[in-house]
């Protein structure tokens, strides 16, 4: 992709706003001059969106870079200010939640009913113990109950840990150890694909290690499949939840509190726990939501496809909407169960105007053919947002004709779990957008494309992406580990963030994303970590090395291809080099038993050899170039220049 991007980087298409968008847009070129002043015009933002406890005094103080406390002296709490304060401003009836099951069945939940049943859950979670400061781990499928479960605890204060559904018991027991949860929310079981699957077994085999500090788990029931039981430690929710009162007062915290932990992959094999809290990053999220997606919470119907399990679902489905008053839509399923015109069937059916997605579903639809949604009605549609990964022009331009029919501005939105919130996007009404380009950085936010000096570089130039000055929804940390917060982040570039994404600047100052520059993959708008899977393949008893990359894949943008040497003794399992089906077979499933079933590798090749430099590192380079079926590089720094001849050779017999 990067290629085509290369290329298109003298796009010459720009799309300027259309008149009667610009007249009613939210944002307006002003804000860019309102935020020259950084810190009074974030103040104003956190004055005007949200409802503080105690009024802040002080805005940024950061005195202990790279720690950066936003608004401190202030208390606010999370849930009132998605809930409460509007029930209380009477649009106790406004829908919250237009909430589409993967069946076709569906359930409107309006602010008052959020509100009641969010109460209710907080009470029942005090009365099992959880309390100020505690953590909460939340495995559950998309359904109403898990942005229930993330507001109640910010409720009491206690942060949530969500960790995504498709993540395996593994995944969730480093997680519920690495945080110290004291309770897991989870369901029976969940609806894909037109069948059931377990959820609450894997929560089951995380405690079993018996290491974690779970000490209930509160079990919603969804698909009403057979569980297995412990008295001592599970509760059904509709055991504890119906029955308690709807009158909770919400816990003010100080604005620094931290609101949850989001475990994402980084470089090294164990995902970090990344921190973010309260004030700020409400702040900022509710900013760009309203700015960036020109959100009218009175009109609009709003649907942001993620799952809540990753940081998009967290800002832009449980957060900044409801901060925002928003009507949106939450969909449990598939795009193509129980077809592949279900997405835009939903656009009709709720009429909505607002769509934020992801480059890959985008690809899918378009090889799925555009009779599928030129077959509904997507009239209700007025702005179109993606996310997650660079969206190649091809994509976009399809997005803009066959789902926006050329009328809706496009948004390109670049950010990370790191930064909370949207970073770099065009602002509709306001910007003439280029398809392919994230362009400019939003007000408020300082950004720049450097070299390997930390030097920025001039229109035209390539190198990283740096963030200049701190930012209110910045992670506070590595949750227990902030010396690697500064490493990771803080020690490449002194003074700037490092974001791990390589960048141009067109001749005109607009970005250009070039994907990451580290071990960090991106599968379907997925971050996944080459050693993560790595350790994971080599925890296999047949495994004695494996070496994994992020090959090039028209529709999941990359796709996971390995390379793996097997142990002296299993050799004979793999028949043949480049083969061995069974043991390939066997290792796919390890992965999705260590990671999950994203993680599963593509491709997996047995080799007799990896590519080693002379110090004995392996160059992933060169393997990048055999799965992208690309000319191999340079291998005169190998130790054995022949491994690369082999391996392909390997290959090309598979
Ligand atoms: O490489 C960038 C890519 O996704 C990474 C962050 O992944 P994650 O923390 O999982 O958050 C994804 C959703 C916010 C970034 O380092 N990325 C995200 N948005 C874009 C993007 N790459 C290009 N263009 C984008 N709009």
């Amino acid at each position: 992709m990067s290629d085509d991007l290369e290329n298109l980087l003298h796009e010459e298409r720009s799309f300027p706003p259309s008149p009667e968008f610009a007249a009613q847009a939210n944002a307006s070129a002003g804000l860019f001059e309102e935020a020259v002043d950084r810190e009074a015009f974030w103040t104003a933002q956190a004055r005007d969106l949200l409802t503080w406890d105690t009024a802040f005094t002080q805005v940024l103080d950061f005195s202990d870079a790279p720690f950066a406390p936003w608004f401190a002296d202030g208390t606010l709490n999370a849930a009132y200010n998605a809930l409460d304060r509007h029930v209380d401003n009477g649009l106790g009836e406004r829908v919250a939640i237009h909430f589409e099951a993967e069946d076709g069945t569906g359930e409107t939940w309006t602010y008052a009913r959020l509100r009641d049943e969010v109460a209710r859950t907080a009470n029942a979670l005090t009365g099992l113990g959880v309390g100020l400061g505690d953590r909460v781990a939340v495995y559950m499928p998309m359904i109403p109950q898990a942005v229930v479960a993330m507001l109640a605890c910010a409720r009491i204060g206690a942060p949530h840990s969500v960790v995504f559904g498709g993540f395996s018991a593994e995944a969730l027991h480093s997680r519920i150890l690495d945080a110290s949860a004291r309770m897991v929310i989870t369901t029976d079981g969940q609806f894909r694909r037109g069948t059931t699957m377990p959820l609450k077994g894997a929560v089951d085999e995380a405690i079993a290690h018996g290491d974690t500090p779970i000490e209930h788990v509160l079990v919603y029931r969804r698909t009403g499949g057979e569980v297995a039981w412990d008295e001592s430690r599970d509760v059904w929710w509709h055991d504890v939840v119906p029955r308690q009162s709807t009158e909770h007062t919400p816990v003010p915290v100080p604005a620094e509190h931290p609101l949850f932990i989001l475990y994402t992959s980084g470089t090294t094999g164990k995902p970090k726990g990344i921190l973010h809290t309260t004030g700020g990053y409400l702040t900022q999220t509710a900013y760009t939501h309203r700015n960036v997606f020109d959100l009218k919470p009175e009109t609009d119907v709003y649907w942001c496809t993620a799952d809540v399990g990753w940081i998009t679902g967290h800002s832009y489905v449980a957060y900044a909407p409801l901060v925002n008053g928003a009507t949106q839509v939450i969909y449990e399923g598939t795009p193509d169960t129980p077809h592949r015109g279900r997405w835009w069937e939903i656009v009709q059916k709720y009429g909505v105007t607002i769509l934020y997605t992801a480059p890959t579903a985008i690809r899918a639809c378009m090889k799925w053919g555009e009779e599928l949604p030129n077959g509904f009605d997507l009239s209700s549609l007025r702005l179109l947002g993606s996310v997650g990964e660079p969206i190649n022009p091809e994509a976009w331009m399809w997005y803009r004709r066959v789902i926006g029919h050329d009328r809706c501005p496009i948004v390109d939105t670049w950010w990370q779990t790191e930064t909370g919130a949207i970073m770099i996007s065009p602002l509709p009404g306001v910007t003439a957008t280029k398809p392919g380009s994230a362009q400019r950085a939003l007000p408020g936010i300082g950004m720049d494309v450097v070299n390997d000096l930390g030097e920025p570089v001039p229109n035209g130039g390539g190198g990283y992406l740096v963030l200049t000055e701190p930012w209110p929804a910045m992670l506070r940390g590595i949750w227990g580990d902030q010396e690697r917060y500064r490493e990771t982040y803080w020690s490449r570039f002194p003074g700037m963030y490092f974001a791990g994404d390589g960048a141009k600047k067109d001749d005109d100052g607009d970005i250009w994303l070039l994907g990451r520059v580290d071990d960090v993959m991106n599968i379907s708008g997925h971050r996944l970590s080459t050693t993560e899977i790595e350790s994971a393949l080599v925890s296999h008893p047949y495994v004695a090395e494996a070496a994994v990359v992020g090959a090039a894949d028209d529709t999941t943008g990359q796709a996971v291809v390995a390379f793996v040497i097997l142990r002296g003794e299993f050799t004979e399992l793999a028949d043949e080099v480049g083969e061995g089906r069974d043991v390939v077979a066997q290792l796919r499933a390890h992965v999705a038993h260590e990671i999950g079933p994203i993680a599963k590798p593509r491709d997996i090749l047995i080799v007799n050899e990896l590519p080693k430099t002379r110090s004995g590192k392996i160059m992933r380079r060169l393997l990048k170039d055999v799965a992208d079926h690309r000319t191999v590089g340079d291998v005169t720094t190998l130790a054995d220049s022949s491994v690369m001849s082999l391996i392909q050779r390997g290959l090309a017999g598979k």
